[in-house]
Formats: structure tokens, C-alpha cells, sequence
């Protein structure tokens, strides 16, 4: 392999947040679509992705579920692992940035970017909700108001470090010009220098002190990395930069595509390139901005209810057919939309009509007309429609591989398409049933061996986009595997003389739409209704008793944690952890009598062991305590609730 034949590719390292719908997917299966051509190619590829676990939301969701954060991105890691399973995803590394080589990497380029002074001390202005201790943007407010909790807000500010990102503006724009390959497609980058440049960089807020979860900085750790620095680094802290296990990072960097989604492209070609620059290394060779996949016009997202988890489409057709959907649909950059009923065209169309049907009827006649042998024979006249069908076929691949090569991928599949069109008019025009009817075997069995080298052609490209139909084709045309490697698609007539030829499976069975065809079924929807019936013996086992409230105490940088000590009639009374600083002041909470879960299993929330849970109604807007009627007559603490 030659030296320079390396290619490091990664997708955006995911928010564990929600669950993936074929929109969040969509980037990875591109890169594995790269990555699988690239390797094709016989470069030797490292494909990277990942997820980006810190951050407030994530330290949230966890507290809400009574687990650690650290609990709560496991259990996400281990979902998304299993997705990329279920889709065959090719990567080589999975990193995370709760990973410890991370975190440790992250900290020295904190300090060495500050001891350059590009990493400085200073404010960080904003209007801030003192009960959900938030920081919000203007925009952010609902009514003027905090946008959780709706009370008043107020412009404060907090001591933060800033990555002086205005210091290289100018040599950005000087990059971008004299590499214009360097960020793609080029609409995404004229957008991006119009909205940010003309507008002016400003300095990068880089740390925060409210932000538990999140990697703190070891010259001053109240605080925490924020975001941006913490995320783009992984690229190449996952390399073993800053280690002196860094021989990943001196083959592979730079990364050749960094593949992200449109929104976060800004992100990857002005502040990526700057912390490179900061850090003294090169820059990556490509930053590529895919569009989104949308449903009538409205990006696939879990908040707008117009997702399915991926595997429902795959249940119902399969990986290779969904795969195939996305890259042939989506022209890729732009926006695509995602048609459940183009998916089932293209399916029943291309897949299998064009495709399927091509290798079930060669393979076929292979069958019935020579006992599945492939007879090769130089010797005879090359006829105008095989000359046709040959240059065909190599024009195929020239054209594929310059496609890729541009990463015009839906263009490349369609070169594909055309020769498999061509393939099956050749049937019709050499007519092998007649053939074998006059008896002209010679021909039969040359126009037999041109189909199948075709076939054998076709299915090496389609190795890039399938991951099961090709070794399934590969199989039925009984082809060597030696004789499926790239520059084997360069020549014609590679196919061996007595090559056994087996009919298998029909690969793409048709797609009926019926009401059943990617139908949620019920087990795959959040069952509330099933979930909540319990047996009388089951409510038996919660404990509930009256507690009162005798002393509340905020826990220090937990946004909505309160510390309280409740009396339930035992010895000494309990510490209980409760969300309610957003809804109940300290003086609004003491001294009243509560409904109290009192064998809960103790949980750690922020460090603290909560002894049970206090009974409450409503929503993340509202919260009501279930609260004792004192003129209703008086309870005992510790008294039974049933
Ligand atoms: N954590 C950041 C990335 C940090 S990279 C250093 C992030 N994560 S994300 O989970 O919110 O998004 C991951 C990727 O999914 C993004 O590239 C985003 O564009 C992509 N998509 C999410 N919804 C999408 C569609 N509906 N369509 C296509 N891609 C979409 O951002």
C-alpha cells in the first residue's frame, strides 16, 4: 500500500440526547458509504464517530431518571452501538469525550493554549434565571421570561475563559481562499463567510462555572470546558494527540473529510480551523456540509414527531434497501426529502426490478440452459450489441470513480443504474431463449458469460452502498474472490471458464404498501397504558408516609436540586434530593407535612444519598407538592398513607 493512501474520515460525534431516526443516520451512513469506496480503492481508511457526553442537558436527564450522567451516556453509547450494528456501519473507532485519554488531552490544550494567550480570563455577560441558575440569549426568553420556568431573569455575569477566535479571522478567510477545496459544497461556505465574517468573529466563550458535568480545567477547576473546545478536539485527541502514544495521530492527521450536518458547519470551518491553527497543525483537507433530511418541508427531528426509528424500514425491507434509498435519493449537500412512498418505488423499481431481477434471470437461464456453467470463449465474433455492453461497463467505472471522487455519490449509484439498464436491454435484444430453442449454443453461452461478467462488474461498485447483496450476488455467479477486487472492475472478461453459477434467494422481494408497511407496532412504542397497570399487591409494596419538612438547603451548582431533611417519624429524619427549586422557594418548603416514598432504594444525586422521594404533580412547567390539609386534622409524622 502506498504511503499516501490514507484516508481518516468522521462523522459528528452525537448528543446523546433522544433516540436516532434515518435523519440522524443519514450522516453515518454516507461516511461508511465513503469509507467503504475509499477502502475499495485500497486506501487504508480510519473511520471514526462517537458521542459528545457532556454538558447540562445531559446532567439533567440523568438527575430526572435518579441516574449518574455517566449511567446515562452508557446506556446511550450502548443504544447507538447496537443501531450501527443493525446498519453494518464500518467504523474503525468509536470515541468518546468521557473517554479518560480525551479529557486528559483536552486539559493540556486548555493549558497550552493559555500559557499562548490565545485561551484568556474574562466575563461572560448574560441574562440569568436565578432558581434554574440559567444563562439565556435575548432570543431564548419566552415573554421576557426565564424559558423553563417563566419567572424573571436577570443580566448578570460570570467569570469564563475565551478562546481569542477574532485573532483569526483574517488568516481563516486567507485559508479558505488559497484552499478551495477545503469546505464544501461551495454555497455552504459563501453562506457561512456572508453570515459570520461580514458580521465580525468574536472571541469564543470556552469554560463555564455552572456546568458540573463537563471536563475541568486544571489551573483553575470551577471550571468546565464548554462545548465547542471539549467536541472538536475528539478528532484528534481520539489519535492519542498530546500522548506519547501518538503514532495513530502522526499517520492519519490531518483528517481527509470531516463529514458534519449543515448546522454545525459553521462551527467545524471557523472555530475547528482557528483551535488547529492556535495549536500549530495542519488543517483538516475537507470540511463537508450535508443538508437535512426532511418530511414535508420539516427536518427529521424527535421534537417534531416525524421520525421512525430506522429499524422499522429495515424490518420491512431491508439495510441494503434503506441504505441505497438515502443515497440515491439525496443529492448529497442538499436537503432530501424522505418519502415513505418514493422509498417503496425506489425499492420495488430499482432494487428490485432493475437489479433483482437482472441477476435472477442470467443466473437463471445459466441454469436451464447450461446446467449453471459458464462457458468462456475468446475465439468468437464480438457482436456490435456486446461492444455496446462492454464499453458500457467501462465506462462504468471510470465515470463511478470520478463521481466519487467529487463526492457526487447519488450521480455515481445512477452510473451504476445505467449499466444494469443496459444490461437488461441486452437480454432482450440477444433473445438467449431463441437461442437455445435454434440451438446456436455458442452464442447462448457467450451472450450468457457477457451478462454475468456484467453482473460481476456492476456488484464491485456496489459494495461501497450494499453490505449484504453483493456477497449474496457474488455467491449465485460463483465468482473468486479474488476476482471482486477494484481494478478487477476494469477489465472485461475476468469470469472463469467453468465457473459455477448457483440461482439463490430473490434479493429485493417486492414492497407491497399495505396499512401494516412501516407500521409502529405497539411494542414499539413507549407503552404507557400496559406499563402502568400494577396489581394491588404491586401498590402494596410503596411504602408512602406523612413527612415534614424541616430543613431546606440548596445544592451548591445543581440547578434545580434542593438538600431537605424530612421528618418521617423514624429516630432521625431523612436527607431527601428534590428538583424543586424552580417551582418552590426555601421558606415556601419548611415545615410542611408531605407525602413521602420512604423504602425507595437510596440514589446519588450530585454526590448527595437521597433517602426517598416526596410525592408531586405536573409537568417540567408546574410543579404542585403533595401536601397535607393541616385544618383537615392532624397527622402524625410517620404515619402510613394508604
Ligand atoms: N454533538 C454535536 C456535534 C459535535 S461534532 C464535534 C451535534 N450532535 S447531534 O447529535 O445533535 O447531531 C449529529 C448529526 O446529526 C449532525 O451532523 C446533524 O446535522 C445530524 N442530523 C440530525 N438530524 C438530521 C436530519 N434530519 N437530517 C440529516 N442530518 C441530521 O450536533
Amino acid at each position: 500500500m502506498e504511503e499516501n493512501k490514507k484516508y481518516y474520515i468522521t462523522t459528528p460525534i452525537y448528543y446523546p440526547s433522544g433516540d436516532f431516526h434515518v435523519g440522524t443516520c443519514y450522516c453515518t451512513i454516507m461516511a461508511d458509504t465513503l469509507a467503504r469506496y475509499k477502502r475499495l480503492r485500497g486506501y487504508d481508511v480510519f473511520f471514526m464517530t462517537g458521542t459528545d457526553e457532556h454538558g447540562q442537558k445531559i446532567q439533567e436527564k440523568a438527575n430526572a431518571q435518579g441516574i449518574t450522567p455517566k449511567e446515562f451516556v452508557d446506556e446511550f453509547v450502548r443504544r447507538a452501538k447496537d443501531l450501527w450494528k443493525v446498519l453494518d456501519i464500518s467504523y474503525d473507532k468509536y470515541m468518546r469525550t468521557t473517554d479518560d485519554y480525551h479529557v486528559k488531552a483536552v486539559q493540556k490544550i486548555f493549558e497550552k493554549l493559555l500559557e499562548k494567550g490565545d485561551i484568556y480570563k474574562g466575563e461572560y455577560k448574560g441574562l440569568y434565571c436565578t432558581p434554574c441558575e440559567s444563562f439565556w440569549t435575548p432570543t431564548q426568553l419566552v415573554d421576557g421570561k426565564c424559558p423553563d420556568c417563566g419567572r424573571e431573569v436577570k443580566e448578570v455575569s460570570e467569570e469564563a475563559y475565551f478562546f481569542k477566535l477574532s485573532k483569526y479571522a483574517d488568516r481563516l478567510l486567507a485559508y479558505y481562499d488559497e484552499h478551495p477545496e477545503f469546505l464544501e459544497p461551495e454555497i455552504r461556505k459563501n453562506e457561512m463567510v456572508k453570515n459570520f465574517f461580514e458580521k465580525g468573529l468574536e472571541d469564543l466563550c470556552v469554560t463555564r462555572t455552572t456546568i458540573e458535568w463537563g471536563i475541568p480545567i486544571l489551573s483553575d477547576p470551577k471550571h468546565t470546558v464548554y462545548v465547542w473546545l471539549d467536541a472538536l478536539t475528539n478528532y484528534i485527541t481520539a489519535l492519542g494527540y498530546t500522548t506519547d502514544e501518538d503514532e495513530m495521530f502522526k499517520k492519519y492527521w490531518p483528517a481527509d473529510m470531516h463529514l458534519v450536518g449543515k448546522e454545525i458547519f459553521r462551527f467545524h470551518s471557523i472555530i475547528w480551523p482557528a483551535i488547529l491553527m492556535a495549536l500549530d497543525l495542519p488543517l483538516p483537507k475537507k470540511v463537508f456540509g450535508h443538508g437535512w433530511l426532511v418530511v414535508n418541508g420539516k427536518k427529521i427531528s424527535k421534537s417534531f414527531g416525524n421520525y421512525k426509528d430506522p429499524r422499522i424500514y429495515i424490518r420491512d425491507t431491508s439495510r441494503d434497501a434503506l441504505r441505497y434509498y438515502l443515497v440515491k435519493e439525496i443529492t448529497f449537500g442538499d436537503d432530501g426529502n424522505f418519502s415513505e412512498d418514493l422509498f417503496v418505488e425506489r425499492v420495488n423499481s430499482d432494487l428490485s426490478n432493475d437489479l433483482g431481477n437482472l441477476v435472477s434471470r442470467v443466473t437463471a437461464m445459466t441454469e436451464k440452459y447450461n446446467n449453471g456453467i459458464v462457458v468462456k470463449n475468446d475465439n468468437l465474433p464480438v457482436e456490435d450489441i456486446d461492444k455496446e455492453l462492454i464499453d458500457c461497463a467501462k465506462e462504468t467505472i471510470t465515470n463511478f470513480e470520478n463521481y466519487m471522487d467529487e463526492y457526487k455519490t447519488n450521480e455515481a449509484i445512477s452510473e451504476i443504474w445505467k449499466l444494469i439498464s443496459k444490461a437488461n436491454k441486452y437480454i432482450d435484444l440477444s433473445t438467449p431463449w431463441i437461442l437455445a430453442k435454434e440451438e446456436k449454443t455458442d452464442r447462448l453461452n457467450q451472450v450468457l458469460y457477457n451478462l454475468l461478467e456484467t453482473i460481476r462488474i456492476v456488484t464491485i461498485p456496489l459494495q461501497c452502498f450494499f453490505v449484504d447483496t453483493p456477497t449474496k450476488i457474488f455467491e449465485q455467479i460463483g465468482v473468486a474472490k479474488e476476482d471482486t477486487t477494484w481494478e478487477s472492475s476494469k477489465t472485461f472478461g475476468v469470469l472463469k471458464d467453468g465457473t459455477k453459477v448457483t440461482k439463490g434467494e430473490i434479493l429485493f422481494p417486492r414492497i407491497e404498501k399495505t396499512e401494516e408497511l412501516f407500521k409502529v407496532e405497539e411494542e414499539e412504542e413507549p407503552q404507557e397504558d400496559k406499563k402502568n397497570i400494577i396489581t394491588i399487591d404491586e401498590l402494596d409494596k410503596v411504602e408512602l408516609k406523612v413527612g415534614q419538612i424541616l430543613t431546606v438547603e440548596k445544592v451548591p451548582k445543581a440547578k434545580k436540586l434542593y438538600k431537605l431533611s424530612v421528618d418521617v417519624g423514624e429516630k432521625t429524619p431523612r436527607t431527601i434530593v428534590s428538583g424543586l427549586v424552580p417551582y418552590y422557594t426555601e421558606e415556601e418548603l419548611q415545615g410542611k407535612q408531605v407525602v413521602v416514598v420512604t423504602n425507595l432504594k437510596p440514589a446519588k444525586l450530585c454526590g448527595i444519598e437521597s433517602q426517598g422521594m416526596l410525592l408531586a404533580a405536573g409537568d417540567d412547567d408546574v410543579v404542585k407538592l403533595l401536601v397535607l390539609d393541616n385544618n383537615a386534622g392532624v397527622l402524625e409524622n410517620g404515619s402510613n398513607i394508604h
